[in-house]
C-alpha cells in the first residue's frame, strides 16, 4: 500500500505514475484553479451523499468535510502537486485525515467529478455574461428613448440609404442582443445538468443518489446515462457558440460607432478612447476596436472547442481537459467586451447637429419620395424610375435633388403632370429627413412613435430578462446555502 500523508504530495498516486518528463504537460493544475470553489462543493455535496447512503459512516464524512474546510481557506495556491485540482484536493484532504480520507473518491471517478465541476463554475459565467448583455440593452434603451427622434443617416453597403432615428439603430442592437440574452439562458438550462455519479463512464454498484447530489449542488436534474455524463461536452459548445454569437453582434455595434466617431457623428467619452503616442491631437475609439476584435477570440475558441472534441471516441479522454479552456477565455473576453461596450455606449454623446446634416445629404430621402407617388396611384416601378432620373438630373447640374428635379424627371417619365398625383407641399416634406423618417410608422420603423412603441416593448422584455438571470443566481444562491448547512450537521 502506498504511503498515505506523505510530503510529496502523491498520496492519490501510485508511485509509478507520480512523476515523469512530461508531468507538466498532462497536469492541469494551474489552470483548474478556475474550479477550484466548485471542486470543493462538488467534494462536499459527493461526501453527503455517501453519508446519507450509508457508503460511509457519518465519523468519517465528518473529517472529510472539515478537512475540506481547510482546503477551501488555504485555497487553490496551498494545495500540494497532483495532476489537477480533484487530485489535489484529495492528497490535500488524505494529508489531513489519514487513509480513511481516501474514502472520498468513493463510487465516482476524476470523469464525472471535472464534467460536474466544469457545469458548476460555467453556470456563474454564463450568468455574468447574461447580465452584462442586460446591462448593455439598458444602456441602448436609454439611448434610444433620449434619441428617439434624432434624425440619422441609415446606410446600405455602407453608402447613405434612407434617413432613420438614432433611437431606431440603437432599438435594432437592443433586439439582437435580446435573442443573444436568450441563447446563453437556452445554453444554461442544459449546462446545468449534474453528470455526478456517472463514475468513469461505467456507473458504480454503491447506492448513490444522484439526484441528492445534483440537488445539494442546485443542479436542475442529473444527465443520466453515465456514458454521456461523463463524454458530453456539447454543453461547452453551444456555451461557446452562443458567446461567439453574441461576440459578433458586438463587432458590428463596434465597427459602427467607430465608423460613427470617424463621421463626428458621435463623440466617445475620453473614458471610452485612446490618444496617440506620437500624433498629440488624436483620440481613437481603441476599446470599440478591441470589442471588435473580441468575436475573433470568440470564434477561435469555438473553433478550437469543436476541433478538439471532433471524432473523440467513447467515453473519456484525455483531450477534454484541453476543450474547457476555451469557453473560459471565451466568457472572459466576451463578457469584458460587453461591459466595456456599455459603459461606452452609455456616455458617448450623439451630435444631433452633424446627424441631421447628413441625413439629409446624398439624396436618402429618395425612397420616401417614391413611396409617397406609390401611395398617390403612380406604380412604385414608376415612381422609382422617376426618383432615379431626378438624382440623375440633379447629379448632372451638381446640386441637391428639390421639387424641380422631382418635377423635370416625372415630366419625362409620366404622361401627365407630378401634380396630378401630388402637390408640391407634399413632395417637399418628403424630401425633408425628419419628414421622411416620420412617414415610416409602420410597426418597428424609424419614425419617433414606432420608436417610442418599441422601447415599450423592449424594457417590459429586458425587466424580465433581468428577473430570470435574477431567479438563477437565487436558485444556485439557495443550493450554496442548503450545502454548507447540511455539511455543518456533520463537523
Ligand atoms: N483533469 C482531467 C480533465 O480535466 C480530469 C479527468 C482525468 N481523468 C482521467 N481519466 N485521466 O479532464
Amino acid at each position: 500500500m502506498a504511503e498515505f500523508g506523505s510530503d510529496d504530495g502523491t498520496a492519490v498516486r501510485r508511485d509509478r505514475f507520480s512523476g515523469g518528463p512530461a508531468r507538466g504537460f498532462v497536469s492541469s493544475l494551474s489552470a483548474d484553479e478556475r474550479i477550484f470553489a466548485a471542486d470543493v462543493a462538488v467534494d462536499r455535496a459527493h461526501v453527503v451523499m455517501l453519508a446519507e447512503q450509508d457508503i460511509l459512516d457519518d465519523a468519517t464524512a465528518g473529517k472529510i468535510l472539515t478537512a475540506l474546510n481547510v482546503v477551501e481557506v488555504e485555497g487553490h495556491g496551498a494545495l500540494p502537486e497532483g495532476e489537477d485540482v480533484h487530485e489535489a484536493i484529495e492528497t490535500a484532504v488524505i494529508e489531513q485525515v489519514g487513509p480513511e480520507g481516501g474514502k472520498m473518491h468513493t463510487a465516482r471517478s476524476r470523469n464525472d467529478e471535472v464534467a460536474t465541476c466544469i457545469r458548476h463554475r460555467l453556470r456563474d459565467d454564463l450568468l455574468d455574461a447574461a447580465e452584462a448583455v442586460c446591462d448593455l440593452r439598458a444602456a441602448l434603451l436609454a439611448g434610444a428613448t433620449e434619441h428617439a427622434d434624432t434624425v440619422m443617416p441609415g446606410f446600405t453597403h455602407l453608402q447613405h440609404a434612407q434617413p432613420t432615428t438614432v433611437g431606431h439603430y440603437l432599438l435594432s442592437y437592443e433586439q439582437a442582443l435580446a435573442r443573444d440574452f436568450e441563447r446563453l439562458v437556452d445554453a444554461f438550462q442544459r449546462v446545468n445538468r449534474s453528470p455526478l455519479g456517472a463514475a468513469a463512464f461505467a456507473g458504480t454498484p454503491f447506492d448513490v443518489d444522484r439526484e441528492r447530489t445534483a440537488d445539494l449542488l442546485g443542479f436542475d436534474g442529473v444527465v443520466t446515462n453515465s456514458m454521456d455524463a461523463a463524454a458530453a461536452r456539447d454543453f461547452l459548445v453551444e456555451s461557446a457558440s452562443a458567446l461567439a454569437t453574441l461576440a459578433t453582434t458586438l463587432s458590428g455595434l463596434a465597427e459602427d460607432v467607430v465608423l460613427f466617431a470617424n463621421q463626428g457623428y458621435l463623440a466617445l467619452s475620453d473614458d471610452y478612447s485612446s490618444t496617440s503616442s506620437i500624433m498629440p491631437q488624436k483620440k481613437n475609439p481603441d476599446t470599440f476596436e478591441l470589442v471588435r476584435s473580441v468575436a475573433g477570440d470568440a470564434s477561435g475558441s469555438l473553433t478550437g472547442l469543436l476541433t478538439t472534441l471532433k471524432g473523440l471516441p467513447r467515453a473519456y479522454n484525455r483531450d477534454l481537459q484541453n476543450a474547457t479552456p476555451h469557453v473560459w477565455a471565451s466568457v472572459d473576453a466576451v463578457t469584458e467586451a460587453a461591459v466595456v461596450a456599455a459603459g461606452g455606449v452609455a456616455t458617448a454623446e450623439w451630435q444631433v447637429g452633424t446627424l441631421a446634416e447628413a441625413a439629409g445629404s446624398n439624396f436618402s430621402t429618395a425612397t420616401g419620395v417614391a413611396d409617397l407617388l406609390a401611395m398617390a396611384g403612380v406604380p412604385f416601378r414608376t415612381a422609382h424610375e422617376i426618383l432615379a432620373t431626378a438624382a440623375e438630373l440633379a447629379a448632372a447640374d451638381g446640386r441637391d435633388p428639390d421639387y424641380e428635379a422631382v418635377d423635370e424627371a416625372a415630366s419625362t417619365v409620366l404622361d401627365g403632370s407630378l401634380s396630378a398625383y401630388v402637390d408640391r407641399d407634399a413632395v417637399e416634406a418628403a424630401l425633408d429627413p425628419a419628414e421622411s423618417v416620420a412617414m415610416r410608422d409602420s410597426a418597428g420603423g424609424p419614425a419617433p412613435d414606432a420608436v417610442t412603441d418599441q422601447v415599450t416593448e423592449a424594457d417590459a422584455r429586458l425587466s424580465t430578462d433581468e428577473s430570470v438571470v435574477d431567479g438563477l443566481r437565487e436558485s444556485i444562491d439557495e443550493s450554496h446555502e442548503r450545502l454548507t448547512t447540511t455539511v455543518t450537521d456533520y463537523v
